[in-house]
């Protein structure tokens, strides 16, 4: 019997005879041949049954089968230079594992997107969502490696919390049995802090959830967030590791994802020239007034809308650093600026083409009382904290971190316009299904 083997893996295995097990995502037929386009989760390829070459109880069976039908066909692997995989499969077997009796609601014509995404379960199955969930899967893998290769050790946090992480505002409550509210986690940074001061340089990278009513192409209410914290670095460390983290994973996705890319439509070369350089620096007073020559009346202390990150990156290829926001539209751990006390050490990232924010980070507040005063400031509860503000007690040291949300970094890289493709299963103030 043929061996299995993997589409993706079918190179070495030219001229000979293999099995594939996938399904029939489209079928054509003519009276003496059909050609069935199978794929495995690994690749795409077509199978060309040839009646001449097999039994007609089998060349009847391909006839019968539906689309999205499971089969193992054993064939012979043939070059052919203009299909996606490299290859093409001469049929000389064909098994129906299971051929369904309903016609697929996904079809070739335009679907609107609330149909496809309450059809997200089958629509993952298509070739634009592999590419994006491939590219997802690059996208986490090597800022994992990046992190691990630079000395940052995992450090999980946990998803239900006691103690607010970013703001009041957009918290996911529930009621934990009797020691009163429970939130689901808006960052893992807090936690995060405690770890670097036990092991110097940690991240940790799971979901966040944002009870957030903004129904913009940039907001989820669960994303996943990859956030390094390091102990001893101040906020230039923070941004120049920000830039070495981004530069290499886009160029990771360039390297092993540029059929993924083109098939997806981006324009390779500005993505590639979006990490070709260092990138912008510019303080929010300049970005303010940037935005004030190219139209915006956006009011100097306001924190920057989608509409204002949008316009702002128009104007740069390579991502920006806008630096230093005012303190009363950033959160409370920020440290403040050294001679701006209306001021924070803090960074956005925003990504060129108008996409925007992908990454938030500042150097942390070290300082005991100041950090406590900024508590109260935001009025958070004082007695939540107090574990948090341990680590300012017993060795304070400086520190900064950032988190990355890994739906805005693929949005921009596969050039999306709406972060809910980025995804395998969004959700958005509208949706908690499928
Ligand atoms: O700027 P944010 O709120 O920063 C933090 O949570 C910090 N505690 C991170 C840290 O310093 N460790 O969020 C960080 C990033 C944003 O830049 C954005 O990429 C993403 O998380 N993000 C969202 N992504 C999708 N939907 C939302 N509603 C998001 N909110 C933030
Ligand atoms: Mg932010």
């Amino acid at each position: 019997e043929a061996p299995w083997i993997r589409i993706c893996e079918l190179a070495p295995h030219e001229g000979k005879r293999v099995t594939i097990k996938g399904w029939v995502y489209n079928k054509r037929s003519s009276g003496k041949i059909h050609f069935l386009q199978v794929r495995d989760g690994s690749g795409f390829i077509q199978a060309v049954m040839e009646r001449s070459s097999v039994s007609e109880e089998l060349f009847a069976a391909a006839k019968s089968l539906w689309l999205e039908a499971s089969v193992e066909i054993e064939g012979t692997v043939r070059r052919d230079d203009r299909a996606p995989s490299g290859f093409e499969l001469g049929v000389t077997d064909l098994r129906i594992v299971s051929n369904p009796t309903l016609e697929y609601p996904i079809s070739k014509k335009e679907h609107g997107i609330d149909f496809l995404l309450d059809h997200r379960h089958l629509w993952l199955r298509s070739r634009r969502q592999r590419c994006i969930m491939a590219i997802r899967d690059r996208v986490i893998l090597s800022c994992r490696n990046f992190l691990h290769s630079k000395g940052f050790m995992l450090v999980d946090s946990p998803i239900l919390t006691g103690s607010i992480g970013e703001g009041a505002d957009g918290l996911f409550e529930l009621d934990y049995f009797d020691l009163g509210k429970a939130y689901l986690a808006q960052t893992g940074q807090l936690y995060l802090e405690a770890a670097a001061a036990a092991y110097g340089r940690v991240y940790c990278f799971g979901p966040t959830f944002r009870a957030e009513k903004s129904k913009t192409r940039r907001h989820l209410t669960e994303f996943w967030m990859i956030e390094p914290e390091a102990a001893f670095f101040e906020h230039r460390d923070n941004m120049a590791l920000q830039e070495e983290m981004v530069s290499h994973l886009v160029k990771e996705v360039l390297e092993h994802h540029e059929k993924d890319l083109v098939f997806l439509e981006r324009d390779v070369d500005a993505l590639a020239r979006a990490v070709d350089g260092p990138f912008h620096h510019i303080t929010y007073d300049e970005a303010v007034k940037l935005l004030h020559k190219l139209g915006s009346d956006i009011p100097y202390g306001d924190d920057f809308g989608g509409d204002d990150e949008t316009m702002l990156t128009q104007q740069f290829q390579r991502p920006v650093f806008v630096e230093c926001y005012p303190k009363k539209v950033k959160a409370f751990y920020m440290k403040q600026h050294p001679e701006r006390e209306d001021l924070v050490l803090c960074d956005d990232l925003l990504a060129p083409e108008g996409y925007g924010e992908i990454i938030g980070g500042s150097q942390r507040e070290d300082d005991l009382d100041l950090l406590l005063s900024s508590i109260r400031a935001h009025n958070l509860p004082e007695e939540s904290y107090s574990w948090y503000l341990d680590i300012r007690r017993y060795g304070s040291f400086p520190h900064s971190g950032f988190g990355m949300g890994i739906e805005r970094a693929v949005a921009w890289i596969c050039g999306l316009k709406h972060i809910r493709e980025a995804i395998p299963w969004p959700r958005t103030i509208y949706r908690l299904n499928p």
